[in-house]
């Protein structure tokens, strides 16, 4: 199926599985080539719920000890603090010391990531590394340094691999693109 309806939008298909997958194999080689041989075990942070996919695709691949976690984002305004305070749902490893690798979705402006970074550096972790299926190059705004990308996109919104229009399409194999 080349076209999709999902709620009221129509989407274009824009990335086959096999492409993706592909793509997903290469970033492994990468990241297998920066940890194999080391002597610590590192641990892959993957944030639910767009990253599920990428993530359960991306850890066949990884040929070092690893473990595997899977969090989620909650951002709540404090009731006396101004601003928003980030939490980490779902955290139960020790960071103190570890190289931890964030698994994620999609890098769009950073904003996500950037917050996710902070939060997580207040657990004193050795290093963060950033694994993130797709990019959108033309938006992202933020300097924090995105180690393994696995497919840069254009500034189009997309679904599937994980990724939602409203809580649909997540299950879909390929990417599809929103049709204006
Ligand atoms: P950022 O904070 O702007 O980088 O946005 C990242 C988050 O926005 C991702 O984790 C996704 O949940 C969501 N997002 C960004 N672009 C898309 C898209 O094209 N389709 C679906 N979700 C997206
Ligand atoms: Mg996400």
């Amino acid at each position: 199926m080349d076209t999709i309806k999902v709620h009221d939008k129509t989407f274009r298909l824009m990335l086959h599985n096999a492409e993706i997958e592909r793509a997903i194999s290469d970033l492994a080689t990468k990241i297998n080539d920066d940890f194999c041989g080391q002597q610590t075990v590192p641990l892959f942070l993957s944030v639910l719920n767009g990253s599920f996919m990428f993530a359960a695709q991306l850890m066949k691949h990884i040929r070092f000890p690893c473990e595997i976690s899977f969090v989620k984002l909650a951002s709540y305004h404090g009731e006396h603090s101004t601003g928003n305070v980030t939490e980490l749902i779902g955290l139960s490893d020790i960071l103190i010391d570890r190289d931890i690798i964030v698994v994620e979705d999609i890098v769009d402006t950073g904003k996500t990531y950037g917050t996710l970074l902070e939060t997580l550096k207040r657990y004193s972790p050795k290093s963060v590394k950033l694994a993130t299926l797709l990019l959108k190059p033309d938006v992202y705004q933020k300097e924090y340094t995105l180690d393994y990308v696995a497919l840069r996109i254009p500034n189009n919104f997309i679904i599937g691999y994980g990724l939602d229009y409203n809580g649909l399409g997540r299950n879909l194999g390929d990417i599809y693109t929103l049709i204006k």
